[in-house]
């Protein structure tokens, strides 16, 4: 059996950047799943499918054939056979993908795609739904948030250094609509598991979120949930737990 991690969260709130370094920590792959469908948004935006065309979106889903390769240490999501990469994060194909992911076609593709590959890997795979439908015997479940005030202040920056003009308040209210609709959707809405470890990084470094993951990781490795518990030495074995 893989070892598997899960973390989810809202929108903004660093899992991507926080997964990927404990995966590099750990020596196993980052499963980026937000990506896969951000490339069946940009399937159906090319398209110009209406995002609020539920039925066009479930139908023409099966024409997206969406594939995941790893090059150089980082995950590259193909769509029907072009590396789509450099398309997949403006806040266009986002808004796109928080309305097809409701979709149960759309999920049930991906969600099958997701997981056969932490079937065979070893993986820290983040996303909406890993915890609670994706992988529900995953060895190591996040919930991580953070305030929406904190999430878009960090989009913000994010925005600013690329040198792209932005509104705060506009891009909290984005945020705050997107985990409306991510939350309150039919199909596997975004929660946290029972199971699930809460982690709110409002007020935490990236180095802190990351080093309480692993040190969650070590605890769970050496049988060791108590929070008082102290930590067992080195991180969580490749490939157990
Ligand atoms: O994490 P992200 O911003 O790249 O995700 C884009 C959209 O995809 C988000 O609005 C919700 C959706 N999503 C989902 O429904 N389930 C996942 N496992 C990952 C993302």
């Amino acid at each position: 059996m893989s070892y598997n991690i899960a973390i989810d969260g809202p929108a903004g709130a660093g899992k991507s950047t926080i997964a990927k370094a404990v995966a590099q920590k750990l020596q196993i792959i980052y499963v980026d799943t937000g990506a896969m469908y951000r490339a069946m948004a940009l399937f159906m935006l090319r398209e110009g499918v209406d995002p609020s065309d539920g039925e066009t979106i479930s139908g023409r889903c099966r024409e997206a054939d969406i594939t995941i390769a790893y090059e150089e240490g980082g995950q590259v999501v193909y769509l029907n056979g072009e590396n789509v990469n450099a398309c997949l994060r403006t806040e266009e194909v986002g808004n796109m993908a928080s309305a097809t992911s409701a979709q149960p076609a759309v999920r049930e593709k991906l969600v099958e795609l997701q997981r056969v590959l932490a079937a065979k890997e070893d993986c820290v795979m983040d996303g909406r739904d890993i915890g609670t439908c994706v992988l529900p015997d995953a060895q190591v479940k996040i919930y991580l948030t953070a305030s929406s005030e904190v999430r878009a202040r960090r989009r913000y920056k994010e925005l600013l250094a690329k040198g792209e003009k932005c509104d705060l308040k506009e891009i909290q209210k984005s945020i705050e609509e997107r985990d409306y609709r991510d939350m309150h959707r039919e199909h596997s809405p975004l929660r946290q598991a029972e199971d699930a470890v809460l982690v709110d990084s409002s007020d935490m470094t990236i180095d802190e979120v990351i080093a309480r993951i692993l040190e969650l990781c070590r605890r769970r490795a050496a049988g060791r949930d108590d929070e008082e518990g102290r930590a067992a030495d080195g991180d969580a074995p490749k490939g157990g737990a």
